[in-house]
This record gives C-alpha cells, structure tokens and sequence, in this order.
C-alpha cells in the first residue's frame, strides 16, 4: 500500500525539511565542534562537503520518496522490483529506519537538557553565578537518572503528540507556528548577542581560513557534521518527500534546504561566540559550551537569564522539529506494512526507542564507570550509539546516491529534476563517483585505527565498487 498523502501545500515540504535539517546539529554540534577544530578552516570543509557532497545527496534521497511515494522501506521494496535491481537496495530502509530509532533515542536525552537549562534560566537560577558553580550544576544534572529520565521522557512524548496527530494536522500545523517562531527568537539572539558580546571577535574565529588549523580528524568530523546536520542518509527527507507535491521545483528546494539550514548554523555560532569572546570564555569547550560556556556568559550579563530562556526555548524548539522527522519515517512504515493505527504506531516505534535512551541517560551516571561495558565496546553505552549511527548515516547516504545515480533512468531524473541536461550531467557524475567516494572517507574515521594508506586504499575499492554496481544496472536495463 502506498501512502498517498500528500503535503497541504506545495511550500511544505521545504518547512518541513528545513525543520528536519535545523536541530541539535546547528546550535549546539556545530559551534562546538567548530570552536574545537579552530574555526575558519573547519567551516570551509563544511561548506564545501554541504555543496559537493550534500546538496546532490538530498536530491536523491528526496528523489527517492517522491518516486515512490511510500516510507523509506517499503519505497525501496518498490523501487528494487520496478528497477529490476537486487532486493539487497532495501538496505536503504532498514539502515535508515535503525538511525532514526538509535538517533531519537539519545537525540531526546541531550534535547531534555535544554529543557532543564530553559527551567534554569527563566527561573533565574544561575544569574549571577560563578564557572564553578555552573560546572557543578551541569554535572549535578549529568548525575541524576530521575531527572534525565523525566526530562528524556517529556522531550520524546511531545514529539509523540506531534506525529501521532498525523502528517497534516500535527507536522504541518505544528511546524507553522514552530519554524517562523524560531526565526524571530533566532534573530532576537543574535541581535541582543551583537549588542552585548564581541561579534568581531566571532566573525573573526569564524571566517578566518588557516588551513594549519585542521586535522585530519577535523576534515573528517567536518564532512560528518554536513550529513547530520542535512538530516542525510536514514529516510528522514526520503519519508517527507513521499509527501512532496509533485509540481514543486526539487532542485530548487534542496539548495534551499542547504542555504537556511547552513545560514542558521552561521547565525548561532556567531550569536554563540560574540557571547563567549565577550565574556572572555573558551571557545573550545566541547559539547559544555552550550551547556556550561554559555550559561556562564548569560549569567554575566544584563538580562542574561532572560535571553538565555529564550535561547534554550529555540534549541527546544528545533529539536522537536527534528525528533518528529525521526519517528516519522518508522511510524509511517508501520502502518503501511503492518496495517497499524498511526497512534499506535507512533508509540510502538517511541516508546522502544525511549527505553533504549535510558542506556543514554545511565551512560552519565550509573553506568559511567561501567567496567565490563567499556571493556566491551572500548566507550560508553552513549558513545556506542553515536558510533552505530556515524557509521549508519552515512553508508545509508552512499547507498542512496549510488541508487539514485546508476539505477533510475535519465527519464525519471529529468522528471523529477527538471533541469537542463549540464546540471543532469554535474548532478549524476556527482552522486555516482564523488559523493560515494567522499562517504568512504567520512565513514572510515569511525572505524578506530584506520590509518595511513589504509583509508586511500579503501576509497579506491568503493569507486571500483560504484563502478561495477553501475554496470550491473546498466547491463539490466538494457536487457529488460
Ligand atoms: N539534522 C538534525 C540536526 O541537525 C539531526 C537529524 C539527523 C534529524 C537525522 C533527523 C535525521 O539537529
């Protein structure tokens, strides 16, 4: 059965993207991530990974779900037996449905800080205090597994509410009044954060390019970070462009996508940094700077804890508009394949991925020093699911490209991208050699020890691996 549902508007499936794309990724990974590989360069990598690699990715996978207008699983199931192509493509769907599952589950742990962090703020509770009393407090809620749970808890079950109500009445409404709510907020911040803190100071970090900055490990998170952060590669822009109008421009979109989800991340780091440099703090705090960092710059200033509510509520918000692009692409399976009720549905794939975000919550505390786990998988139960889905996203993102690139037809490519045939060229020399390539690349730096000519050597081996599967597809189609 497909799903035949299509967005209210021909607009909403941009909002809804672009409400995907812009989460935990933009306000609190990319600052800190940025502000611990050195700034500019960093950027760059990123930039260019997001145009290179990106860009032409979303477009397959976005191709991919208006094609076959179904969830990511079952619309592979379709594409494979229309194409002709081995059943093996599922892999698709599934990977993508296990990265939604693992990603919610710890996605909705970090988002119930922020919401911790919005309590705090609007109630005033740190104004004034000192960095060690605002470490302290950061640690203190790092050690409590009620608190974390219950916060875990309201985080995931809002997003629930949401998809449960269906794709027009709770995605579609909801996001109306979420994403321009967001827009403002984000631009009070960075408003009120020029006023006060060191914008040059920011903008200086950030678009000053000194190459020696980067490492090798920061090229890689770079590229890694431009897949997160366009929601790439697990199903969640494949489910929401099966409900894509089929009259709206897909090229055009996903620039758009690209250009607000990249321009936000711009806006928060420098909103983030003029606010650290104008405290005097470090940028290079790691995943602290929003929680420890930045409070400790509202604490100090006028009407901090006002700004820092407001701050956290736009974190809140654009992480709900991401966890409901998580459940979506699972729910939406379980009712085409199992014939479930969509509240049921919801809450089978919600409630088995809360129970795996308590491995989250326990890594902070009860299971931190968790011997037999560490000696197990060599990290935390938290850090294990982070790898799972570093490796998932973005194999998922290769096989998407490479799908898209050799098995459909110049004809259904032209159908959906409607572009003159030098983009169609650009578009598929892309995705066929250039985006898989860069995705081995990316994917190694999560396989521990891989070194030296090891990582050549096996980028090597996937373009000879594109190369062969596009003959396979190619000596299919001209048989049938
Ligand atoms: N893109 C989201 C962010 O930047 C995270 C996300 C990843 C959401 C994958 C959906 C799917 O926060």
């Amino acid at each position: 059965m497909s799903t035949h549902n299509v967005w209210t508007h021909k607009g909403t499936f941009l909002l809804a993207a672009v409400g995907s794309a812009v989460g935990l990724g933009n306000l609190w990974r990319f600052p800190y991530l940025t502000g611990e590989n050195g700034g500019g360069a960093f950027i760059l990598i990123y930039a260019l990974t997001i145009f290179a690699v990106g860009i032409p990715i979303l477009i397959a996978e976005i191709m991919l779900g208006r094609n076959s207008r179904r969830s990511p699983i079952m619309g592979m199931r379709f594409l494979t037996s229309t194409h002709k192509t081995s059943r093996g493509w599922e892999t698709i769907g599934w990977l993508g449905a296990a990265s939604a599952f693992i990603i919610l589950s710890f996605y909705s742990v970090i988002a119930g800080w922020a919401l911790h962090y919005t309590g705090l703020m609007l109630t005033g509770s740190l104004d004034g205090a000192d960095a060690e009393t605002i470490g302290a407090s950061f640690d203190a809620l790092l050690a409590s597994p009620p608190l974390l749970t219950l916060y875990h808890t309201l985080f995931i079950g809002a997003s629930a509410l949401i998809v449960g109500l269906g794709i027009h009445r709770g995605i579609e409404n909801g996001l109306r009044v979420l994403m321009p709510a967001l827009f403002v907020i984000l631009m009070v911040v960075l408003v009120y954060s020029a006023a006060i803190g060191d914008l040059s100071a920011a903008a200086t970090f950030l678009f000053t390019f000194n190459v020696a900055d980067l490492s090798l490990e920061g090229w890689l998170q770079a590229m890694g970070q431009s897949f997160f952060t366009l929601s790439l590669g697990m199903g969640a822009i494949m489910a929401y462009g099966a409900y894509m109008s089929s009259d709206a421009s897909l090229t055009r979109t996903a620039f758009a996508i690209a250009v607000v989800d990249t321009a936000v991340a711009m806006i928060a780091g420098l909103a983030i940094f003029a606010l650290v440099f104008g405290a005097g703090l470090d940028p290079g705090e790691g995943p602290g700077l929003m929680f420890v960092t930045l409070p400790l710059a509202f604490a100090e200033m006028p009407a901090g804890p006002l700004l820092g509510g407001v701050f956290f509520i736009l974190v809140l918000g654009a992480a709900i508009s991401s966890s409901i692009s998580l459940i979506e692409p699972v729910a939406a399976f379980l009712v085409e394949r199992f014939d479930l009720e969509r509240p049921q549905a919801v809450s089978a794939m919600v409630i088995a991925s809360w129970a795996l975000g308590l491995l989250t919550v326990f890594s902070f505390n009860l299971m931190a020093e968790d011997t037999l786990f560490h000696t197990l998988f060599g990290r935390s139960a938290f850090g294990l699911l982070e790898l799972l889905t570093n490796i998932f996203m973005p194999l998922g993102g290769m096989l998407i490209a490479l799908f898209a690139g050799w098995a459909l037809t110049h004809g259904e490519v032209m159908k959906e991208m409607r572009t003159n045939e030098s983009w169609f060229r650009l578009w598929r020399f892309l995705v066929r050699f250039i985006a898989p390539a860069a995705v081995a690349f990316v994917f190694l730096r999560t396989i521990p020890q891989v070194e030296g000519y090891l990582l050549p050597s096996i980028g090597a081996v996937v373009i000879v691996g594109a190369f062969a599967a596009g003959r396979t597809f190619l000596a299919e189609r001209q048989e049938s």
